[in-house]
């Protein structure tokens, strides 16, 4: 049984597995990005119903951009039918995008720009979609914002710390996720929220994304539960003995 007062703020997902999914039923890779879009719907809700403030899901990857253009499209076109302002706002949630948008779609950007005006007034739970993300397109990027403001006069380097780098990042929002979860048997983090994770709890399970269901969030949460968080002290520390 999950503890309903220990629930995570906020946790991260790497959804992996689609592909697989998709292969081992000897269906095209594009119904698993379909099937794992379903898991999507269901893992939102849940997160909100238990009360996580912030969920954030790797849905596309920088590295993503290489795969073939019709499995990018299917992506591209899946994130556009999932942008349904009604389930939003029945679940008074939050959408947010971090990653290069830069290198989106002109109509593809529209549309996650307008669904994030039209639910910036939400406030059960933020849905952070990490969407042509990279941490390390993330970190890169605020130190050129970082030099920016040194050239400009307005930041000088010896105030730099971790709190100034934090503050830039596209994701500086949110906080740090409690919980990693990344499903489909890899055990990495791929270039997923390197800096926000230092602390973080990782959990790895061999369900695919499309099999990843509520019983399996109501698990990684358990787990988590069970873990010590010390930040780098002791146990008698953490635990005032
Ligand atoms: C990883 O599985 C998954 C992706 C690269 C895409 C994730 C996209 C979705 C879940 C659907 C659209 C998203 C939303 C928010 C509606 P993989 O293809 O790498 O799987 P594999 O490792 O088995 O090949």
């Amino acid at each position: 049984m999950i503890d309903k007062d220990r629930i995570p703020q906020h946790i991260a997902i790497i959804m992996d597995g689609n592909g697989r999914w998709a292969e081992a039923r000897g269906l095209n890779r594009s119904r698993g990005h379909q099937a794992g879009a379903e898991s999507v719907d269901k893992i939102t809700s849940e997160c909100a119903r238990l009360g996580v403030k912030f969920l954030t899901l790797y849905t596309f990857s920088t590295e993503n951009w290489n795969r073939p253009a019709a499995e990018v499209d299917a992506i591209m076109k899946l994130l556009l039918s999932n942008l349904v302002e009604e389930t939003f706002m029945n679940n008074n949630v939050r959408l947010r995008i971090v990653g290069d948008r830069s290198r989106v779609s002109e109509n593809v950007i529209q549309a996650v720009e307008e669904m994030e005006e039209r639910t910036a007034q939400n406030d059960r739970m933020t849905l952070v979609l990490a969407f042509s993300y990279s941490s390390r397109w993330e970190i890169t990027d605020a130190m050129r914002k970082i030099a920016a403001r040194v050239k400009a006069g307005t930041l000088c380097p010896d105030d730099i710390n971790e709190h100034t780098v934090a503050q830039e990042l596209d994701s500086s929002f949110a906080p740090d996720p409690e919980l990693i979860i990344r499903t489909g048997g890899e055990q990495r983090i791929s270039n997923f929220l390197l800096w926000q994770s230092a602390y973080s709890e990782l959990y790895f399970t061999p369900t695919f994304w499309p099999d990843f269901n509520e019983q399996s969030l109501h698990a990684a949460i358990e787990d988590y539960q069970h873990r010590e968080r010390r930040f780098g002290k002791t146990s008698a520390q953490v635990n005032n003995l």
